[in-house]
């Protein structure tokens, strides 16, 4: 980099920390410059943690048959080869959470943020500038992964508080899906069906909870998963968040089909995916009415199979990109779990794991 980094105005969505290829935004980039040097519209932090999108935490620990000193090798090699945790096969990244070290002058003037704040980011790990020293330690259930490191936000860049009551393990683990939670919000309807497939994991239950209170008594909330017997499945059925549970698997339209006529018979008028593999689109528009809508949060949805799946069945559907901002979606992914003291306990159980235990 020319000159005092600190003199100099960024562009306010990151594109001068693009190395290649030229004239590229972060996000779709191959490798950007994550020197820790902040210029005038950038926050640098020091990063604590990182929540990997599950889709991608997935895909490595497969790759690396679940050795977590694999899992850490890989990492690094993505972050030092990339500049961010741009995971190639899967395309998705995830967040962090850390203090702030420092504020270019202009973010200054903003007055929204100070150094020392703890924060969590808003924005994928795979347009945010990345550099590890180390990797302490992984997690292999919830994919958390314990960073010496730091990252840059641009002056676009979404970012978070983390909250006062809620740990902030758990609020790293929520906030990473705060956009399904939020959609939810804004697309289900007081009396209607909604279908949340993966419904034991975290966007799962969270877009469950969501489903339910925006529903109402007369609506219905059907979950799918793999299996009926996990914490969060079984979770789910005791505590009404859920109408009906189909365990089935959703790569399999046929076993997804067979399971219909008893469990979803009305069909969903918002069918909500949240898998972490790929495969499920068809599932997903098989469950949901003629006019109804499937909101696609996984980020392994291929929009091929999406489209012509919807054409081959001939279902008259509307589908919508899982969007990772809306906005308030990160108030209202917290606030899911301050309606909801039993959800809030099931996640700390689960999700809030420290790093010296994990
Ligand atoms: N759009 C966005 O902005 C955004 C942001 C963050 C994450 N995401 C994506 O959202 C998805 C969910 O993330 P998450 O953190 O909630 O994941 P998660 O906690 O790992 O949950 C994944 C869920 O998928 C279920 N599942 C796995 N295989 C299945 C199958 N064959 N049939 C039915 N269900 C199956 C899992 O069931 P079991 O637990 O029983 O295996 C679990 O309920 C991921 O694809 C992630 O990449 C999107």
């Amino acid at each position: 980099m020319m000159g005092s980094p600190l003199e100099r105005k960024g562009c306010a969505f990151g594109s001068h920390r693009v190395l290649e290829p030229p004239g590229a935004f972060p996000q779709s980039a191959w490798r950007l410059d994550s020197t820790p040097v902040v210029f005038d519209n950038e926050i640098l932090c020091d990063v604590d943690a990182l929540n990997v999108d599950s889709a991608s935490f997935r895909q490595i620990a497969e790759s690396c048959e679940d050795d977590a000193g694999r899992i850490a090798a890989r990492i690094l090699e993505i972050v030092r080869e990339r500049g961010k945790q741009h995971n190639p096969h899967t395309g998705s990244g995830g967040i962090f959470v850390g203090r702030v070290r420092e504020i270019g002058a202009a973010i200054a003037a903003r007055g929204d943020v100070r150094p020392g704040d703890r924060i969590a980011s808003l924005v994928s790990l795979t347009l945010t500038p990345l550099a590890i020293e180390e990797i302490v330690r992984i997690d292999m259930t919830s994919g958390r992964v314990w960073v010496k490191g730091t990252a840059v936000l641009f002056e676009r860049s979404s970012f978070a508080p983390l909250p006062d009551d809620i740990p902030a393990e758990v609020a790293l683990a929520v906030l990473d899906v705060a956009g399904a939670p939020a959609q939810v919000r804004r697309l289900a309807t007081p009396g209607g069906t909604v279908a949340v497939v993966g419904a034991d994991g975290k966007s799962g239950m969270l877009a469950c909870a969501q489903a339910r209170d925006r529903v109402g008594v007369s609506g219905r909330v059907v979950g799918i998963a793999p299996s009926a017997e996990t914490a969060g499945a079984r979770f789910l059925i005791e505590g009404n968040y859920v109408d009906a549970f189909i365990a089935a698997d959703a790569r399999s339209p046929l076993e997804i089909l067979g399971e219909i006529p008893q469990a979803l018979p009305e069909l969903a008028d918002l069918t909500v995916n949240c898998v972490n593999v790929p495969g499920t689109e068809l599932a997903s528009i098989l469950c949901t009415k003629d006019g109804g809508s499937v909101y696609f949060f996984s980020m392994s949805t291929s929009f091929t199979a999406a489209a012509l799946g919807a054409e081959g069945v001939a279902k008259d559907v509307t589908m919508i990109v899982g969007n990772g901002y809306t906005k308030g979606h990160a108030e209202i992914a917290l606030q899911t779990l301050r309606d909801h003291p039993a959800l809030l306990a099931h996640f700390v159980e689960r999700y809030g794991v420290q790093p010296e235990a994990a």
